[in-house]
């Protein structure tokens, strides 16, 4: 493994770099087919909803992108990094550093407090414990959740239970975020706290790959892709 951090700021600095390129992505649970095929690019300053029925293959899409599923086939390159050439360690070293996800269950340490469980990516990634809680108070105050600290995730709600997991997703100040349902659990307030905060990493030239169902949140999104049992069935530009 590379000691160095992947160098994606070069990516950022082309714009007509994709941070996101999946290509011919294809993947089964056991027998079951979850992705037949599937390409997506993903420009700098640009926030992709995908959609969907349930079992179109969405949440399958978001672990392959992200690295936690092996595709079957086909290829996945996050900010100019292919996947497959890098080892486990510099795979998480890349979504530690660089890629922020937020997944529908069970992202929260159990028996941490969140103040650390949220510092998490940065003391993985050799931090101080000081300026990793620093950062981790600023991304709880973000969602909210200045209070909740000493909370361990069993004490938490589901909603602020996925606010922490958003808070941990963008604690490290990542270009990239991968999002399934990130507001779904969330009240009005909270889930505008937490799509301004996702919004943000759009408008400082970073990606967003935000599953969702409603349609009000597909439409505030630069492009709409929709999966049909495992494939792309439309690529739509909503700019
Ligand atoms: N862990 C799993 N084991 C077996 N089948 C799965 C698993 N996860 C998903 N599937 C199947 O893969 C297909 C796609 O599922 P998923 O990616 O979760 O869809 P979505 O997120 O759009 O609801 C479905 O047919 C689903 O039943
Ligand atoms: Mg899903």
């Amino acid at each position: 493994m590379s000691p160095d951090r992947p160098s994606s700021p070069d990516v950022l600095a082309e714009p007509a770099h994709p941070l996101v390129r999946l290509a011919g992505l294809t993947h089964a649970h056991g027998r079951t087919p979850a992705l037949r095929g599937v390409d997506l690019e993903v420009g700098a300053g640009t926030a992709v909803a995908v959609t969907g029925a349930s079992g179109s293959g969405k949440s399958t899409l978001l672990h392959v992108a992200a690295g936690l599923l092996q595709p079957d086939a086909g290829s996945v390159q996050l900010l100019g990094h292919d996947l497959a050439r890098l080892d486990d360690a510099e795979r998480a070293q890349l979504r530690r550093r660089d890629v922020g996800i937020v997944l529908q269950y069970g992202q929260l340490v159990p028996d941490l407090p969140l103040l650390d469980g949220v510092a998490l990516p940065l003391l993985l990634d050799g931090s101080a414990l000081g300026p990793a809680r620093d950062a981790s108070r600023a991304a709880l105050a973000g969602v909210g959740l200045a209070d909740a600290e000493d909370a361990v995730p069993a004490e938490l709600s589901g909603g602020q239970a996925q606010l922490a997991a958003v808070a941990r997703a963008l604690v490290a100040q990542p270009h990239l975020v991968l999002a399934d349902e990130p507001v779904a659990s969330l009240d009005p307030a909270g889930a505008a706290l937490a799509l301004d905060l996702l919004w943000g990493v759009v408008a400082r030239g970073g990606a967003l790959v935000l599953v969702t169902h409603d349609n009000v949140l597909a439409a505030r999104c630069d492009r709409e892709v929709r999966l049909a049992h495992g494939g792309v069935q439309h690529d739509l530009d909503l700019r």
